[in-house]
């Protein structure tokens, strides 16, 4: 065992590279691993944690596709469900497959649906044009704290009926649940130090009776009612928005607010036609993929691209690679809101993909299209700083100026 998975060899005519994914220059700063493990072939075998790495759009969006071959039941981080016992009981529809999956997902899937995503549309947009008048009021300030944390905290808990939005506990749940995925390394054992302060107020906040009768988590536990789910399933499925519901969404309006800094034509452009935030969205998250990776294991003998692929593999999916491969987008590495990427894999792809990639973009519509309409030029006001994360690509300072027009 290595990492709570089964040890394996290379596979016939795999790369080894001796490399840490997990290291944390490499996550503060992945481009050059990514192009790196995009240049060694389908797969990369790495030594260090026993895994094989894919990094091209081909056998990326295959392996994380696929949940007959590769499942998720056995866990989306290093370790193998089938061989050790996860920190919490694991998702009951992230880390589960069908038919398992299919029931959880029913559920999950009526309570974020377009309808109810769009009755939040007026409310989002208040908040996000407040939020943003006072920012321009400020001048200066602190993208990632005064920003891309404040605005998903204080919409998000409200959609989901919590009674209160502490915003530390909410990020730092999401920072657990997402740093567990990799090695126990430093990250880690940083990020599981919060569970005695942060897990059993989570837990609270995800009972029947704390929430509002309004919001996501009432219409969960509707599904209870009617016997589709039981009471404890439905507590689970609001632990999952709150798990990945946060730190996701704090993480690509950060890295919005990056992109645009950083390219101003396209900031210009966004500007000149606001309609283009769904599609500047896409491509921000297409650049910038917050999920950089999730695991995937083999559940019998394979084989992908001719590589023969043994049961028990535990494979390390980098979304955020497969996102700038040229092979599949031309200049990849070129931030264009004019690309219209549709097909990018940074909320992932089948029967897993992001459940809540409606309530995501009504969010963030609502930030861009403000940020369009009020803010004449944004410009960095110190060097970004990014923050390691094992599978969100985050930044942790960004201090920028907002002018208006
Ligand atoms: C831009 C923000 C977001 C990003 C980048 C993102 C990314 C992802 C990705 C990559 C997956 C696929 C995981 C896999 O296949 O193993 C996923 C699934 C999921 N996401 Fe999101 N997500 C975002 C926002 C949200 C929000 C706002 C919610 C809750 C309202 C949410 C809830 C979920 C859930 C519950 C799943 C599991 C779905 C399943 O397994 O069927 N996500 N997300």
């Amino acid at each position: 065992m290595i990492e709570g998975h089964k040890e394996i060899d290379a596979p016939a005519g795999v790369p080894v590279w001796d490399v840490d994914p997990y290291d944390s220059a490499i996550l503060a700063g992945p481009t050059d691993y990514y192009a790196e493990l995009r240049s060694k072939g389908p797969f990369a075998y790495i030594p260090r944690y026993s895994v094989l790495a894919c990094g091209r759009y081909d056998e990326t969006k295959e392996v994380f596709s696929d949940w007959e071959r590769f499942v998720s039941s056995r866990g989306v981080g290093l370790q193998d469900f089938s061989l050790e016992e996860p920190w919490r009981p694991p998702s009951i529809v992230l880390e589960k497959d069908p038919p398992d999956h299919t029931r959880a997902r029913a559920v999950i899937e009526r309570a974020l649906s377009t309808r109810a995503v769009r009755q939040l549309g007026e409310s989002f947009r208040q908040d996000a044009e407040s939020l943003i008048d006072g920012l321009l009021e400020k001048g200066v300030f602190e993208a990632v704290e005064d920003l891309a944390e404040t605005y998903p905290t204080t919409v998000f808990p409200n959609a989901v009926g919590l009674q209160e939005g502490d915003r530390r506990r909410l990020v730092d749940y999401g920072s657990m649940v997402f740093n567990a995925l990799g090695p126990d390394n430093e990250i880690r054992r940083d990020a599981m130090a919060r569970g005695p302060d942060v897990v059993p107020w989570i837990m609270e906040q995800c009972q029947r009776e704390r929430l509002k009768p309004e919001g996501f988590g009432a219409m969960i536990y509707a599904a209870a009612e009617t016997g589709e789910i039981t009471e404890e399933e439905a507590g689970l499925l609001v632990r999952s928005l709150l798990s990945a519901g946060v730190d996701t969404t704090v993480t690509v309006l950060g890295s919005a607010i990056w992109c645009l800094a950083n390219n101003p034509d396209q900031f210009e452009r966004l500007k000149a036609d606001p309609k283009m935030a769904l599609w500047a969205f896409e491509e921000i998250l297409r650049y910038t993929s917050p999920v950089h990776s999730f695991c995937r294991t083999a559940n019998l003998d394979t084989e992908v691209s001719g590589i023969k692929i043994a049961e028990g593999t535990k494979i390390l999916c980098v979304l955020g690679s497969a996102n700038l491969d040229e092979d599949h987008y031309p200049k990849a590495d070129r931030f264009d809101i004019d690309r219209r990427p549709s097909d990018h894999l940074a909320l992932g792809v089948g029967i897993h993909g992001c459940v809540g990639q409606n309530v995501a973009r009504a969010e963030a519509d609502a930030v861009l299209t403000a940020i369009a309409n009020k803010v004449g030029s944004i410009e960095l006001a110190g060097e970004p700083v990014w923050r390691p994360n094992n599978s969100v690509h985050t930044l942790d300072r960004l201090p920028v100026i907002f002018r208006g027009k």
